[in-house]
């Protein structure tokens, strides 16, 4: 039996809560939007192979601001230069909006903390978010120090902090505590620690403080992450004028969960960043974790509804991929290329339009396409070889206006299939419509009809009278028969001219409601010694559309 060696090395690594935080479990849903604060800038920037720019980070601060981002951490300016100008250059140029907190990063090292302050001056808007490890793996194996040790180390931070907040008579900046590496710490020494804080910083309803709880590195399921949380709104102290943030990674993928069961557990805040760039496997995305809101008919108070633009500026500037696959933004996320994904689209689209239905039930897609500037044409319905007759039907229907007859599209579908099985390749929708001109419309060859003059009889009945081209020798003959109507009377000389016998079994016609000016298609289906053939015409006159497609429905039996 195949094994994997070594699971035993991987002892538990996390911390319950010494009580029982089981309170959200009860809830169903996340009914309001929490803050949110984007760490593109910081978190996300200094993973990347190749942080961004100046000018990058500019370019992505401003999207950051149009999506509606009210806090957003800018860098860690005392740590680097590029990080310090930033600050300086969104301080200086005034791009700092009145609703808008810019948040900075510092270690608890008095030099460190007295260069944010310098990095931050002439701007009170801000957020200045101090941190230190907790985790028992840190405390013994990086810092080699006691419980206390790191308490005071945490403290000494929040007293510079506080005064170098007042010498500067920056009253407006907010504190933020982060006891980095929160999910392998004991959740009764984080407590005491962000409580020690607390104490320092004394938060009021005017000025809060933000207690920042990160899955540093994500070391359990998230609904012991939610215990954790739960049990942390319910003892710090002055807890109502403490916002309580959470900072999921992603390492066993569950950064959303974590930060979902978190929000359910009380937290208000969640940090993190667009489609979840971040060290190791990432920050939680926030594009995800605001869509999945909305799609439960909460306002996430962030707007995503140009979702291609976002994508096209964070892949240039980051140098990363949004992958096919990412919830809501994904190029594939909305695709069916399935036949019976594309069914159910395609009627549910129906039923939507019939019904003229406001709430959005079509199956298989969760969220309507257009909510994130994508769109039905070309997202949606993907055609391949394991595509159907309805979804090929619905995109021929959608981007051309033909609506074929049923039979006819079953025969058209496998026509498209086979196509693409051949080449092996996804067929775009412009080579549908070639794959349908070439095999059904306005066929001509082997027989063109040039004229037709119609002659209405004294018993009711049409005398048609035709002249054809044949394409194998370029020979004109003319030929005329009766018939009960124009139709049937092209039929009757059509059989005669070219000695065959045919039923005329489908005819169908609609005005094309697409690319046209008031142009009529006709469909016709013809059998022939026992077989079915397919045309197609298109004309702005009804009758000659109509001759066009039992021209074309002909031709391909004699082919
Ligand atoms: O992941 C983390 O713990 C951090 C802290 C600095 C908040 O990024
Ligand atoms: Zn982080």
């Amino acid at each position: 039996m195949a094994n994997m060696k070594n699971a035993d090395k991987y002892k538990r690594g996390y911390y319950m809560p010494p009580e029982e935080c089981l309170d959200w479990a009860k809830k169903e849903y996340i009914d309001h939007a929490p803050s949110w604060c984007s760490v593109d800038l910081r978190d996300g920037n200094q993973a990347l192979i190749i942080p961004m720019s100046l000018d990058e980070k500019l370019e992505f601060y401003k999207k950051l601001l149009e999506i509606g981002f009210k806090e957003i951490e800018i860098g860690f300016p005392a740590a680097s230069e590029t990080e310090y100008e930033f600050c300086r250059t969104l301080i200086e140029n005034n791009m700092i909006p009145k609703d808008v907190r810019i948040q900075v990063l510092t270690q608890s090292r008095e030099h460190i903390i007295k260069k944010t302050f310098e990095a931050i001056k002439g701007c009170d808007n801000a957020i200045v978010h101090l941190y230190n490890s907790t985790s028992v793996a840190q405390r013994e194996q990086v810092f080699r120090k006691s419980k206390e040790e790191i308490i005071e180390i945490a403290v000494s931070g929040a007293k510079l902090c506080k005064k170098y907040r007042d010498e500067m008579g920056m009253n407006n900046v907010i504190f933020e505590y982060s006891p980095e590496s929160f999910t392998g710490t004991e959740p009764e020494f984080a407590l005491e620690i962000c409580n020690a804080v607390i104490d320092v910083w004394q938060p009021t309803p005017e000025q809060p403080v933000i207690m920042n709880l990160p899955v540093t590195v994500e070391m359990s399921l998230p609904h012991v992450y939610a215990q954790q949380i739960e049990y942390m709104c319910k003892h710090l102290n002055c807890r109502e004028n403490v916002i309580v943030s959470l900072h999921p990674h992603n390492d066993r993928g569950c950064g959303v969960a974590d930060s979902e069961l978190g929000l359910l557990a009380g937290a208000d805040r969640i940090e993190g960043t667009c489609f979840g760039n971040g060290e190791r496997t990432g920050n939680v995305d926030i594009v995800t974790l605001a869509l999945n809101m909305f799609t439960h008919g909460v306002d996430p108070k962030l707007d995503f509804s140009d979702m291609p633009s976002l994508v096209e500026v964070y892949e240039r500037v980051t140098r990363m991929n949004v992958n096919m696959r990412s919830p809501y933004a994904g190029e594939l996320v909305f695709a069916a290329f399935s036949g019976s994904h594309q069914d159910a689209i395609a009627k549910g689209m129906k039923w939507r339009e019939e019904k003229n239905l406001h709430q959005w039930t079509v199956p298989y897609l969760p969220i309507d396409p257009h909510d994130v500037g994508r769109e039905y044409d070309g997202d949606v319905i993907r055609i391949n070889s394991q595509s159907g007759k309805g979804g090929i039907g619905f995109l021929l229907q959608k981007q051309y206006g033909y609506t074929l007859p049923k039979k006819m599209a079953e025969d058209f579908g496998y026509a498209v299939k086979s196509v693409s099985d051949h080449k092996h390749a996804e067929l775009q929708p412009a080579e549908i419509y070639d794959i349908f001109k070439a095999r059904y419309l306005n066929k001509t060859a082997p027989c063109e009809v040039t004229q037709a003059h119609y002659v209405q009889n004294e018993d009711g009945t049409i005398t048609a009278k035709i002249t054809a081209v044949n394409k194998a020798d370029n020979t004109r003959t003319s030929c005329e028969a009766n018939g009960n109507g124009r139709l049937n009377g092209v039929a009757n000389a059509l059989k005669a001219m070219l000695k065959i016998d045919f039923t005329l079994e489908t005819y169908e016609e609609h005005a094309l409601e697409r690319h046209s000016n008031s142009e009529a298609v006709s469909y016709i289906s013809v059998v022939m010694n026992g077989k079915t053939y397919w045309g197609a015409g298109r004309h702005s006159d009804i009758i000659v559309s109509g001759v066009r497609a039992l021209v074309s429905a002909i031709n391909n039996a004699l082919s």
